[in-house]
């Protein structure tokens, strides 16, 4: 995710912006910029890749002394990551570092375009300097033209911006993604940051800023836009601030769910239809099947989504291993679209799946986390998931927005292909619009995660249990367990159980049970009450009570079955680290495993 940072004092600038943005290298990007001014002049350095690029090309210049700076490390969302994609965007005489996606960019483009100004970027955020400056050009007056700006934008949207206009300034203001505002150690000095740890030993006193607020910062101090701001101390230790005040980058990512599941919508959902700027619609045109292919969680998302395109868009979908897929001489067809999933695009099995199709002429789609990754290099079309990047090496975000990709997908082809009723598109929308709300971590249920951790953890093996897209939700939740717990879990159709693996069922086989209310929740009751009449331990997660389970976690009640998923995802990612935890193990890094395999 990407990461600003914002310095007025008289400190070495360069300096304290370069060290900033190297605290921020943990959250991941493909490039990175920043812009400098002093003497009413800017200079602005960009470079692509690690930062020791940006870090040669600042100390190659002659460097002169500036009064303040912004600075930027970019995960590319629009446009891919090259240096004229990079932050700070430039208009005629102002720069601007923005975090979030401008949802209405396009629109905005064509506007300043016909007005005549030229765009350089293939970003969202080129827009914000452009309609700044068209204002200021108008007005001569750089507060009212920043707020005219703010008023015109849509999506979400933290953003510094200086202008030499006004060289004294920093004009900020949050909407959507974190944004910080510090007075700073010295005298006269004020600090910006997406996260806490660029700002810990430079500043004391920070504003969180709400969203909404705004304001412009000088050496003569902060002035916000309205009251609703409130000064807090900073946390002291890094790693701590790293990982958000969370015990793990895994817990973190849990918690980023609901956030990252926003902006990978943005500017996707519309009142009445899926809108993927990123694909053609003679992507889709004679297709008749759609083949997926992943490894790991990402393969379960993949199955996930069959359910979905069957269902929806009424388009054959299967799904395959990609290790499977490849020595299996598949057959191959014309109408078919292969797609990837995956979340590092770096896969080695899934990477060489994707070459077999495209050598075998099919048009290929990857939906994957990291933009100029080997799978987005190699496929026709690319979907990214804008999680951010995951460093938890057991998959919590990515999946949750790859499911979410493929769900908007499958709704994209149901209405490309006339398939899908009106009312029923109405409310798929509507349900994915509440998907957020739905990933929002209630304490009650991560406590009651840790509670039933204690005895879960004397279990001799695990049977998680799901019917129709619960049972690849239920293969995600036996994979948590055994990444990070080591504890045998299989996942199983619900009602498979009774052909075989129910032979096992006795007091210390614990069966976790998704019993969703909107989707066939008599016939998983029947298949659970067989395992309960065999003395099966059993917890079920549902919003129904159900009397037979011996532990119970409760979702709330929803009017479609994928809000209940993506509930139930959350109580399952708890309670494996939750198991994790108390079994000492380590969460972030599981033993033997790596969070990119890129070997077969
Ligand atoms: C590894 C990771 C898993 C991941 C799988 C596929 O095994 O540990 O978390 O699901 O690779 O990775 P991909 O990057 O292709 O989604």
């Amino acid at each position: 995710m990407c990461g600003i940072v914002g310095y007025i004092g008289k400190n070495d600038t360069t300096k304290i912006l370069l060290d900033g943005l190297k605290e921020l290298e943990y959250r991941g990007y493909d490039s990175a910029g920043i812009a400098v001014l002093g003497d009413d002049k800017i200079d602005v350095f960009k470079a692509l890749g690690k930062l020791h690029n940006l870090e040669e090309k600042v100390n190659a210049s002659s460097s002169r002394d500036y009064e303040l700076g912004i600075g930027h490390t970019r995960w590319a969302t629009h446009g891919q990551p090259t240096e004229l994609n990079a932050h700070p965007h430039l208009g005629e005489y102002s720069y601007v570092v923005h975090n979030g996606i401008i949802e209405n960019y396009k629109e905005l483009k064509e506007e300043l375009i016909n007005l005549g100004h030229k765009f350089v970027s293939q970003t969202d955020t080129e827009v914000i300097v452009h309609l700044f400056e068209n204002y200021n050009n108008k007005l001569n007056d750089t507060t009212k033209a920043f707020h005219n700006t703010i008023d015109r934008l849509e999506g979400a949207f933290s953003i510094l911006l200086i202008t030499k206009a006004d060289p004294s300034k920093i004009f900020f203001f949050k909407h959507g993604s974190p944004l910080i505002v510090a007075n700073g150690k010295d005298e006269n000095e004020v600090l910006f940051a997406s996260s806490d740890a660029p700002l810990i030993g430079l500043a004391n006193d920070v504003v969180y800023l709400e969203d909404g607020v705004g304001g412009i910062a000088s050496a003569e101090g902060i002035e916000f836009f309205n009251d609703n701001y409130s000064w807090a101390t900073l946390p002291t230790s890094k790693q701590f601030a790293q990982k958000d005040g969370f015990r793990f980058f895994m817990e973190k990512e849990i918690y980023e769910q609901s956030d990252v599941v926003s902006d990978c919508m943005l500017g996707r959902l519309n009142d009445d239809e899926i809108l993927f700027d990123e694909i053609d619609k003679s992507l889709i045109d004679g297709i008749n099947e759609i083949k997926i292919c992943a490894c790991g969680t990402s393969y379960h998302s993949g199955l996930t989504a069959s359910y979905l395109f069957e269902r929806l868009s009424k388009v054959k979908c299967n799904v395959e291993i990609a290790s499977e897929f490849r020595y299996k001489d598949p057959l191959l067809t014309k109408d078919t679209l292969f797609i990837v999933i995956s979340q590092s695009g770096e896969t080695a099995d899934t990477l060489e799946a994707l070459k077999m199709a495209k050598a075998a002429g099919l048009k290929t789609l990857v939906i994957c986390n990291v933009d100029n990754s080997s799978m987005t290099r190699t496929a026709d079309a690319t979907i990214l998931t804008r999680a951010g990047i995951e460093k938890g090496v057991a998959s919590t975000k990515a999946f949750t927005t790859q499911t979410v990709v493929l769900w908007m997908l499958a709704l994209y082809f149901g209405k490309a292909n006339n398939i899908i009723e009106k009312d029923k598109l109405q409310k798929e929308l509507r349900a994915l619009r509440e998907v957020p709300k739905s990933l929002i971590i209630d304490d009650a249920m991560h406590e009651k995660t840790k509670r039933l951790s204690k005895r879960y953890l004397h279990g001799h093996g695990f049977f998680f249990i799901g019917r129709d897209v619960f049972f690849p939700l239920a293969l995600e939740g036996a994979l948590k367990l055994k990444e990070i717990s080591y504890l045998h879990a299989e996942g199983y159709p619900a009602g498979e159980m009774k052909h075989g693996p129910i032979a096992l069922a006795d007091p210390e086989l614990f069966t976790i049970a998704l019993m969703p209310q909107n989707l066939l929740y008599d016939k998983i009751k029947s298949n659970v009450e067989e395992l309960s009449a065999r003395d099966s331990t059993i917890c079920s997660i549902s919003p129904l009570d159900f009397d037979l389970s011996d532990d119970f976690i409760k979702i709330n009640e929803t009017d479609h079955y994928m809000l209940e998923f993506f509930e139930m995802l959350i109580a399952l990612q708890l309670l494996s680290m939750e198991i994790s935890v108390r079994l000492g193990n380590d969460v972030d890094m599981p033993r033997n495993l790596a969070k990119s395999v890129t070997v077969e």
